[in-house]
């Protein structure tokens, strides 16, 4: 019996060390276009090499696109960090003169102090092949309405928001969940705890006006009155790196309106930070009316043309994005 165990096991390791050499010699001297070679090759690729990610489709390809590469930085952290807030003073300039504070406040000290209030670590800049995260950027076209998107969004691992974005009555459209919701200090409403919110900064007062928002509430008024107390989870709390927001407007709408909108800014922090991108809630409706899902008047919606933004420019480069099938757009009706 003992013996027999061990003869078993001795013809084992035979036939498994002549299977090993076998695939190994079919592998590296048979035709480079048999399965097991291109399988062996596929393999080391993934585990060797920072592959693309593990969805079934992944916002980078091996066969990428030239326009596409051109642009996308994938090593842009979207998120300013306690590591990369220091500015080149290009960039500071640059996002100080986009609503041209007259006498801000020494910004190094102003971000030294945020950091003590909310997280500074590196955020989602962990892209590779074991990675598949999806994510549903919504904006608030009235094409939302009657679309009944409201599953297939909360599906997501990110649900993404925006500005005064409701989702309470609206459920079966928008959904229910938010993972994420963007907004500045004049566009800015209470959230849920588990919700993060993401600072779009667009001066050294907005950093200010967070860390006042969350604690004393003493800034009332920016350029207009805002809110001077907010609902958050500080431990939540993100804020658009200004380096990327410049690259974003230089590298993808390359200077066109003044700065990208809200939108057009989730949309590149999505493209950078997720494997999948499906974008609802974008455009004008069937009938071409730009308004917000939870208005019936003509006001608002995402890429409307506003004094500030190049809504038209913004809305090309976003339909170009999908006919490349780097985002899915859910057009609603
Ligand atoms: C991409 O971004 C990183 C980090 O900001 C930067 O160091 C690098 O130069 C950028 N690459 C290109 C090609 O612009
Ligand atoms: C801002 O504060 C830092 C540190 O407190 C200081 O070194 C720097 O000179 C100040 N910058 C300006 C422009 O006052
Ligand atoms: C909100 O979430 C934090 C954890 O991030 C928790 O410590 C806190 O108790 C929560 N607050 C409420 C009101 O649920
Ligand atoms: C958008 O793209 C269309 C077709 O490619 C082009 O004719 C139009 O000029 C573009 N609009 C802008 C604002 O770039």
């Amino acid at each position: 019996m003992f013996i027999l165990k061990r003869v078993r096991s001795r013809a084992f390791t035979v036939v498994f060390c002549v299977i090993t050499i076998t695939s190994f010699v079919f592998t590296y001297t048979y035709d480079p276009s048999s399965y097991l070679f291109k399988f062996a090759f596929r393999l080391s690729d993934n585990l060797l090499s920072k592959g693309p990610c593990a969805c079934t489709e992944c916002i980078t390809h091996a066969d990428e696109d030239p326009w596409f590469m051109e642009r996308f930085n994938q090593s842009m952290p979207p998120l300013m960090s306690e590591k990369n807030s220091m500015l080149s003073e290009d960039t500071y300039r640059w996002w100080q003169w986009l609503q041209s504070e007259k006498q801000p406040a020494n910004y190094s000290e102003v971000v030294h102090r945020l950091f003590q209030l909310v997280p500074g670590e590196e955020r989602y800049m962990d892209s590779g092949p074991s990675r598949c995260r999806t994510c549903a950027v919504v904006g608030n076209s009235g094409n939302l309405k009657g679309s009944k998107y409201g599953p297939l969004i909360d599906s997501s691992d990110f649900v993404i928001r925006m500005n005064q974005a409701p989702t309470l009555g609206y459920e079966r459209d928008v959904g229910s969940r938010t993972t994420h919701h963007v907004l500045y200090p004049e566009s800015a409403k209470n959230l849920p705890n588990d919700t993060s919110l993401l600072l779009i900064p667009y001066k050294t007062l907005d950093l200010q006006w967070i860390m006042s928002a969350l604690t004393t509430g003493t800034i009332k008024h920016t350029y207009v009155p805002v809110m001077s107390k907010i609902k958050a989870n500080k431990d939540k709390v993100l804020i658009y790196s200004p380096t990327f927001f410049k690259y974003v407007y230089e590298t993808w709408l390359e200077g066109h309106g003044r700065y990208p909108s809200t939108g057009f800014l989730t949309l590149m922090f999505a493209i950078h930070i997720c494997d999948e991108v499906n974008v609802y809630g974008f455009g004008a409706d069937q009938v071409g009316n730009w308004h917000h899902y939870w208005e019936n008047n003509l006001l608002g919606g995402a890429f409307r043309h506003t004094g500030v933004h190049d809504g038209d420019y913004e809305y090309n480069i976003t339909i170009l994005l999908a006919n490349k099938n780097k985002i899915k757009m859910f057009k609603g009706r």
